[in-house]
């Protein structure tokens, strides 16, 4: 029997709502502007999360951590977007902050994080702007937040309650897939 690939069931799901998906290698080059735009700001998106992530858990360990992340990655996250002119997030099949929930042309892509995942960037023509969407895997100090009750301390725990009562975004292990970055850019 011949196995959809992830790419041939997402384009089958995208076409029900009338978007066209491809593969980032294979993108029509009247995309190419918008695609580059996005791309552009999820670089520095996830640069610089990662960089004021690296920098709190070094400063204040992961307890002190949590609350950079709560209280800057929103505000960060939207910043990079309006400088950029475009519009910029990140979602997950695991959600902890509900604020970022996905877009309805994300969602094909979350439903199949666990059976089917993209196993790189997609492009998604939209008509008006083109959707760019990323995988995001968890690394090993990701654990220390998003991981196993092995490796999420009690306080940290109970930090992340107070801040996300409804967290679903806990219990990965290293390497998992664990949610993506997207943007959408203006054709
Ligand atoms: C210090 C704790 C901490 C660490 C370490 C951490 N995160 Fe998070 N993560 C958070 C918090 C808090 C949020 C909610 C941020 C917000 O309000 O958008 C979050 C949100 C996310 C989201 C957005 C989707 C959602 O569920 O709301 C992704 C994706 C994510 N983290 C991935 C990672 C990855 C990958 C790593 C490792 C490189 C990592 N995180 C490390 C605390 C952490």
């Amino acid at each position: 029997m011949r196995v959809p690939t992830a790419g041939a069931v997402l384009l089958a799901l995208a076409a029900c709502r009338g978007d066209k998906t491809y593969a980032r290698d294979a993108v029509p080059s009247a995309l190419a502007p918008a695609v580059a735009a996005a791309e552009a700001a999820l670089d520095a998106m996830q640069k610089q999360l990662a960089g004021r992530l690296g920098e709190a858990l070094a400063a204040g360990g992961p307890l002190a951590a949590v609350s950079v992340c709560s209280e800057q990655a929103q505000s960060l996250t939207a910043a990079i977007a309006t400088e950029h002119g475009v519009a910029l997030g990140r979602t997950s099949h695991k959600l902890r902050n509900p604020a970022n929930a996905p877009r309805p042309w994300l969602q094909p892509f979350v439903d199949r994080a666990l059976t089917d995942p993209i196993a790189g960037p997609m492009v998604v023509d939209l008509g008006e702007s083109v959707g760019v969407v990323r995988p995001i895997y968890v690394a090993g100090p990701c654990l220390q937040c998003h991981g196993d009750s092995a490796h999420v301390g009690a306080d940290v725990a109970a930090a992340l309650h107070r801040a996300y009562p409804d967290d679903r975004a806990v219990g990965f292990a290293d390497g998992a897939l664990r949610g993506f970055a997207w943007a959408e850019a203006p054709r």
